[in-house]
């Protein structure tokens, strides 16, 4: 569909041609990864299972999974977790608010369903983080309902398989999408419908070089028809980054540190770290960090530097040695929220960024300058969640 074309393709090109979904659904059963989480209709395992893999890819879920599952291994158990167990097992995948909200939702369905998830999309959605593409995937995969998904491989399969071709910031397309995955899942085997889409984009239908002489629907394909396959779906402005510096304080005894736990909003949210302020351009990372410590603490000089690279932010960290006593901690500064001396080696089992984790690593080795540049973890983009 041309640009031009939008009436006519919001007003019936959403038809489905039935020997499509056949061909997913024969292609997947031959060629599907073999997946733990796909193993079971467990929907807690599946949820969870979902849940990760919006924060990175396959392989590394695969690991974090069974850990986790391992750990919490049905959903009563989870909701009776502390938090901050939960977001110990979640330490490495990142945006920690998905962690929060699985354990606030595992509280909910033991809360108000009995501990047994509820069966229908509505109900779903209510449960804290259950966007529409997680309600579409637990309840196609985990009940074969013929509830519909889109996430960033099949919004690009569709893009290209129907010839979608509007502005990712144009809200008809998003419409248009799921119009498109409404109609697709219907019929049997919808959970594995849906998966043979999302499978088709992450091994086929890629964002570079897709495979089109092995694609199972090639026939059905617009853009392979039109020459346009590789200029779909258009390309996405780039984020604009944003840089964070921040001074902090190393205050250590005795083999603990003087670890802090951060505010339930905002960056970083709820987890812990070595007590640090954001730099700005006017003041130096001593006297930063003497405010926020107080008149009893000595900054000293900055002595490494660690650098991280997440999705839309570079931070990095200078690390100052700080002397600081260590009887009578009292509250801890604002904006955090408690405040403790840590044993070293009981460090892993605070919730913690994997930033915070490298500078932690070069504050223990005592390493003058540490780069550890993080490809940004490849989060699915999801429509609708
Ligand atoms: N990506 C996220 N969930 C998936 C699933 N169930 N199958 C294939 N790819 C996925």
């Amino acid at each position: 569909m041309a640009s031009g074309q939008k009436v006519k393709a919001s007003a019936g090109a959403h038809r489905i041609d039935a020997a499509l979904r056949p061909a997913l659904i024969s292609w997947f059963d031959v060629h599907q990864r073999e997946l733990p989480w796909r193993k079971t209709r467990d929907p807690y395992a599946i949820w969870v299972s979902e849940v990760m893999l919006q924060q990175t890819q396959v392989d590394r879920v695969i690991n974090y999974w069974t850990a986790f599952l391992k750990r919490f291994p049905t959903v009563s158990s989870l909701a009776k977790a502390r938090l901050e167990q939960v977001l110990t097992m979640w330490k490495g995948l990142g945006y920690y608010s998905r962690a929060r909200n699985l354990h606030a939702a595992a509280q909910q369905v033991v809360a108000e369903h009995a501990g047994v998830f509820p069966q229908s999309i509505e109900a779903l959605q209510a449960l804290p983080g259950f966007g529409r593409y997680t309600a579409g995937a637990v309840s196609s995969i985990a009940f074969s309902l013929e509830s519909p998904l889109v996430d960033g491989n099949v919004a690009r399969v569709f893009s290209r398989l129907f010839e979608i071709d509007l502005p990712l910031t144009d809200k008809n397309r998003e419409r248009l999408l799921w119009t498109y995955a409404e109609s697709i899942v219907q019929g049997p085997r919808p959970g594995d419908l849906n998966q043979a889409l999302m499978e088709l984009g992450a091994t086929v239908c890629t964002p570079q070089n897709p495979m089109c002489l092995i694609c199972p629907v090639r026939q059905h394909c617009r853009a392979l028809k039109s020459g346009k396959v590789d200029v779909l779906p258009p390309p996405k402005p780039s984020a604009k980054r944003k840089a964070l510096r921040f001074a902090v304080a190393v205050c250590r005894t005795q083999g603990r540190l003087l670890m802090a736990r951060r505010p339930e909003t905002g960056l970083f949210s709820g987890l812990w770290e070595m007590p640090c302020v954001e730099m700005n351009a006017d003041a130096a990372g001593i006297e930063l960090l003497q405010t926020l410590l107080g008149r009893k603490a000595a900054p000293g000089p900055e002595f490494a530097t660690v650098e991280r690279t997440l999705t839309h932010r570079d931070l990095s960290f200078q690390l100052h040695e700080v002397t600081f006593p260590v009887s009578k901690l009292g509250a801890a500064p604002a904006p955090y929220l408690e405040w403790k001396w840590v044993e070293v080696r009981s460090l892993k089992t605070l919730g913690m960024s994997s930033a915070m984790q490298a500078a932690i690593t070069a504050a223990t080795n005592r390493v003058e300058s540490v780069a550890i540049a993080k490809q940004p973890s490849k989060r699915r983009k999801l429509a609708g969640d």
